[in-house]
């Protein structure tokens, strides 16, 4: 049973990998959110609710005891995010991160340029790696809303495949990857790019 700590609880994605932790494992959740009263009833013995914001070092060390892997669906201020959760992760020795970011970060799409909006995303991401953490960065391409799983994956140094990418299949890649307990070497300390196969 795994132990997983999702930052920002009501996120669009975060939510779609909260239902599916809950029909497809048998996780333990710690959903840690700034505002607890957004949260739908989920009537789960294995759902704890936190209610506060990644900036309170304080309360964020606190969430990560006893848990196995940190999820972080987050958008906003990503670099200072960012060097809390790995500041939080490292004196609560807590080893595995999975952290939403976007496609673009490394200038990795064919014919797309993307500028300064991508700051917060690259940052975060150099925060991250260059931390001791056993992260996996994710790097989605456009969200939609289609019910499918349909997914590839590329990895940092190979060109961004694809343009879209379904909700649903980055909450399943972000499940799969909390749930597998051998430590890949496709995706541990890993930025993986991810797309809907054309
Ligand atoms: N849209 C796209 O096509 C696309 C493509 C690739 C990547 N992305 C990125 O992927 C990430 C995940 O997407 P999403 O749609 O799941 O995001 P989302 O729905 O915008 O959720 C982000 C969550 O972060 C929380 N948050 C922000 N600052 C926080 C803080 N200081 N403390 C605690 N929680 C905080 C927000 O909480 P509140 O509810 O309290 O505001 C919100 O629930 C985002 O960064 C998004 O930009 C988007």
């Amino acid at each position: 049973m795994t132990n997983v700590l999702i930052l920002g609880a009501n996120g669009g994605i975060a939510r779609l990998a909260i239902d599916l932790f809950l029909d497809q494992t048998d996780a333990k959740l710690t959903l840690y959110l700034r505002n607890a009263s957004r949260l739908r009833n989920m009537n789960s013995d294995r759902v704890r609710v936190i209610e506060g914001d990644v900036l309170n070092l304080e309360k964020l060390e606190a969430a990560m005891a006893g848990q196995d892997v940190v999820y972080a669906n987050l958008s906003g201020d990503l670099e200072r995010y960012a060097e809390n959760i790995v500041e939080a992760m490292e004196a609560t020795n807590v080893k595995r991160l999975i952290f939403i970011s976007s496609m673009g970060i490394y200038d990795e799409v064919p014919g797309e340029k993307y500028g300064s909006i991508l700051n917060p995303y690259r940052k975060s991401a150099a925060v991250i790696e260059t931390s001791n953490l056993d992260y996996t960065i994710l790097r989605p391409a456009w969200f939609t809303n289609k019910d499918e799983i349909n997914y590839e994956t590329t990895q940092k140094g190979e060109p961004f495949k694809g343009y879209e990418v379904s909700r649903k299949s980055v909450a399943d890649l972000v499940v799969k990857l909390a749930e597998s307990s051998e430590s890949s070497e496709t995706e541990v300390r890993s930025s993986l790019g991810v797309n809907r196969p054309e």
